[in-house]
């Protein structure tokens, strides 16, 4: 099982380039298969999750290259509307695979993807949207079967704003017939940056970003060569690594809007930070004030998948922080290992109440999910002494070259197999 080895202490400095982002590469390779022509995805950063998502799409019968970290697809051989389950349960986002298969064949089978480590993560929302598009949904014996005679475009609201459920409606309605306005959709990044690569393919999606997504469905979707944007939640674990060990890093890849509620915070802790178009550049002393309260909400609010990775901050910073995780069940279960290096984090619910210590201390912790062994990363490296951190395929879901981007930076990590 490989590990980390981190010996912590050690200030960062240097410059760091983030990934594609994650969380914007998954639903782009999901709609890939809008066309016959070539797709080509650029950066595709070498991430477990990217590797499940090109996998499903070789089983429904697309060919799949991969070219200094580019990845190209041709979808026209595609001929299977089926998810296999084994590669659901490896992957959530799979579920995204719904929309865009439905808008192939007018049908898509795929295995319930059910919980994960962080929480429920119910599709109820992204199953109502499609309804309204006129799929019929049939859901027994852990599989749910999708079909329709021809997807129409339709009203939808959401009773939250989904990421998810956004983008598989999107993926859904592009070529439905007529319009389709989905309110309350979500208004990440990724949003927009799927919004962008399916008009350059020739659709005809606006509003993403604002609470209200507008798509005129299209006959056709031609090829496109695309650059996702940059992973504001890879760099913002770099900047809240920097900040809590201190030292100075310059982030490139992410616009400061992006993440402009992690650098709220950061600032307020006593961090120096400042911006230019897509350059955050921060500098800490490493000894931080705490903040009273942080709360994750869908953005611009803070973002959950920097709520483990926030929270290893809060364990040195001086005073004492609340931390309300408002979008997952579960999300603290990495409290008890950094409680191993000398947290003083006491979680109740979705409400932790960290109060800061002097030092913490290096020990032997194992990730349970993706940001959580990040967090894990975070502490080490702003503790004294050895730390060892096990698990690592959840980290390798989300971050490709992780230590050597961080060993660069002036990081004492090394990988090994033990
Ligand atoms: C996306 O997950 C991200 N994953 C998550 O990142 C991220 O944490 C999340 O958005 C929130 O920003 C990808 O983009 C691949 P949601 P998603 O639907 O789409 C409830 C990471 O670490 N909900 O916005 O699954 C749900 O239970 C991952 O990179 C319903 O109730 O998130 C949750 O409470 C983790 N019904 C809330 O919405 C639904 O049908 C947010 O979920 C769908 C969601």
């Amino acid at each position: 099982m490989d590990t980390y080895i981190v010996e912590g202490g050690e200030k960062l400095y240097g410059k760091v380039k983030v990934q594609s982002a994650k969380n914007t590469v998954l639903p782009l390779l999901a709609g890939a298969v809008l066309t016959d022509e070539q797709v080509k995805i650029r950066g595709v950063p070498t991430i477990n999750d990217a590797e499940n998502m090109l996998r499903i799409l070789n089983e429904v019968g697309c060919k799949i290259k991969r070219q200094d970290g580019n990845v190209i697809i041709d979808s026209s051989g595609a001929v299977s509307h089926e998810i296999p389950q084994r590669l659901t349960k490896e992957l959530r986002s799979s579920v995204f695979m719904l929309g865009s298969v439905l808008t192939r064949f007018c049908r898509a089978k795929i295995s319930y993807p059910g919980g994960c480590d962080i929480g429920l993560r119910p599709i109820d929302l992204h199953l109502s949207g499609l309804k309204r598009l006129g799929v019929e949904i049939v859901e027994e014996g852990g599989y749910i079967e999708c079909r329709a005679d021809k997807l129409v475009g339709a009203e939808i609201l959401l009773d939250f704003p989904s990421v998810g459920a956004t983008e598989n409606i999107i993926l859904a309605a592009v070529k439905a017939e007529g319009i389709t306005v989905i309110r309350n959709a979500a208004k990440e990044p990724e949003i927009v940056d799927l919004q962008n690569f399916l008009n350059a393919m020739g659709a005809k999606v606006r509003g993403a970003g604002g609470g209200t997504v507008v798509i005129e469905g299209v006959k056709r979707l031609h090829g496109v060569d695309y650059t996702p944007i940059g992973d504001r939640i890879e760099g913002g674990t770099f900047l809240i690594a920097c900040a809590v060990c201190g030292g100075e890093i310059e982030l490139c890849g992410v616009p400061a809007e992006n993440i402009s509620a992690l650098l709220h915070k950061l600032r307020e802790n006593g961090c120096k930070i400042h911006t230019k178009n897509d350059k955050i550049v921060l500098r800490s002393d490493g000894k931080l004030k705490s903040v009273d309260l942080v709360e994750t909400m869908p953005f611009p609010g803070f973002p959950t998948d920097l709520q483990a990775q926030y929270a290893a901050l809060c364990c040195k910073v001086k005073g004492t922080t609340i931390i309300v995780e408002n979008l997952f069940e579960t999300r603290y279960k990495y409290a008890g290992e950094l409680k191993r290096m000398g947290a003083d984090i006491t979680v109740r619910g979705r409400t932790a109440v960290i109060r800061g210590v002097e030092r913490l201390h290096g020990a032997r912790v194992t990730a349970s999910d993706l940001r959580g062994g990040a967090s894990l990363v975070v502490a080490a490296l702003a503790a004294e002494g050895r730390s060892e951190i096990l698990n690592l395929s959840h980290i390798d879901r989300g971050y490709a070259d992780f230590e050597r981007k961080l060993k660069k930076l002036g990081a004492k990590i090394r990988r090994v197999r033990i």
